[in-house]
């Protein structure tokens, strides 16, 4: 099968076409043709090197990164229940999957747990860009924060991947919504619904926002986030850990949040998007190793719109 792979760690320019062997499913396992897979920051770090246990420990050169993914059942293992062939399907790889076996390939072989079928009306690249962004954005909203309606939230980072999630997810709770972007994301974020957009690079959100019930923070500034949260909120962080002195900042509840999502939180995020209530920025590119490289370095520039998409098959 092409892939687009490494054969060691490094710059985004590692990337090249390499031919390999398909990956085999186990009993409990599918095999899935790609149709389209997402980038995430996760993938710029295994990329570089810089992730550890359990992501790395069945790696080895050439390597085939990536997690988010969509595509079609080809073969289904003899264990597996409630999937055969032909089933449209997305999902994300599991966090230690085998060095044949990321979605920057044209097959996957997957845990029938670790995917859902795609609903009539979603796109096989609308797909692939939900499962880890959109579902670390949900789980956050929902299981973490607990947000109810008429709570106040600030998102720290409302225009990237995950923010741009996190900001609709909870206006769909019925939340009031503060964000922080550069100016040029200002009027997607307010077209979403969001109740205030503050330009980090002139405000600080500390100026501005109080007494909010939740916080959000998909950049990695706990402080700040802790300024704004009232004296017995709740702020999950998805970008750094908390130090010991930040966690026990009085009565505020303060987490990292390591997303471990479900098909049904995925089928929940699906059924937001059917319904209008969640609208998916994606940017496209076609199969190749210079579009992998030129997604992997405007996510390294951190000023993205939403998600990279790679489309690998009609
Ligand atoms: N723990 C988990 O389970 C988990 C899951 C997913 C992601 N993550 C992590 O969460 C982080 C965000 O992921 P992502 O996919 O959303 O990344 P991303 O798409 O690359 O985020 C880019 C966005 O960050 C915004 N940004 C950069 N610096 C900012 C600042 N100081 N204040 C406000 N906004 C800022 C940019 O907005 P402007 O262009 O408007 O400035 C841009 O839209 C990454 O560190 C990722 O590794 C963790």
């Amino acid at each position: 099968m092409k892939t687009i792979a490494i054969n060691q760690y490094g710059s985004a320019e590692e990337f090249k076409e390499i031919e390999m062997a398909k990956p085999q499913p186990k009993s409990d396992e599918v095999l899935v043709e790609i149709h389209a897979f997402s980038i995430n920051p996760m993938d710029i770090a295994g990329r570089a090197g810089m992730l550890g246990s359990p992501f790395t420990d069945n790696w080895s050169f050439p390597l085939v990164l990536g997690w988010d993914f969509s595509g079609v059942v080809v073969e289904v293992g003899s264990d597996v229940e409630g999937y055969a062939k032909g089933d449209k399907v997305f999902g994300s790889a599991s966090s230690s999957h085998s060095s044949d076996n990321g979605t920057y390939g044209e097959y996957i072989a997957v845990d029938n747990t670790e995917l859902t079928h795609i609903p009539d009306g979603l796109t096989f690249d609308q797909a692939a860009a939900l499962p880890i962004a959109g579902v670390t954005a949900y789980y956050g909203m929902k299981h973490n924060l607990d947000l109810q309606a008429g709570q106040k939230i600030f998102v720290a980072g409302g225009a990237g991947g995950v923010g741009l999630f996190a900001v609709q997810i909870a206006k769909a709770f019925g939340a009031y919504v503060a964000t922080t972007s550069s100016e040029n994301h200002r009027q997607l974020l307010e077209d979403l619904g969001v109740d205030e957009v503050i330009d980090y690079h002139k405000v600080s959100a500390v100026d501005v926002l109080h007494d909010f019930d939740a916080v959000f923070d998909t950049v990695g500034d706990v402080d700040t986030g802790l300024k704004v949260l009232k004296s017995d909120g709740k702020l999950a962080t998805i970008a750094t850990q908390p130090t010991e002195e930040q966690k026990h900042d009085q009565q505020k509840q303060v987490a990292f949040q390591f997303t471990y999502g479900t098909g049904a939180d995925l089928d929940a995020l699906a059924e937001l998007v059917l319904n209008g209530k969640l609208k998916l920025m994606v940017e496209t590119m076609p199969f190749s190793a210079e579009n992998v490289i030129k997604a992997h370095q405007t996510i390294e520039g951190h000023h993205t719109t939403g998600k990279i998409v790679i489309h690998v098959k009609d």
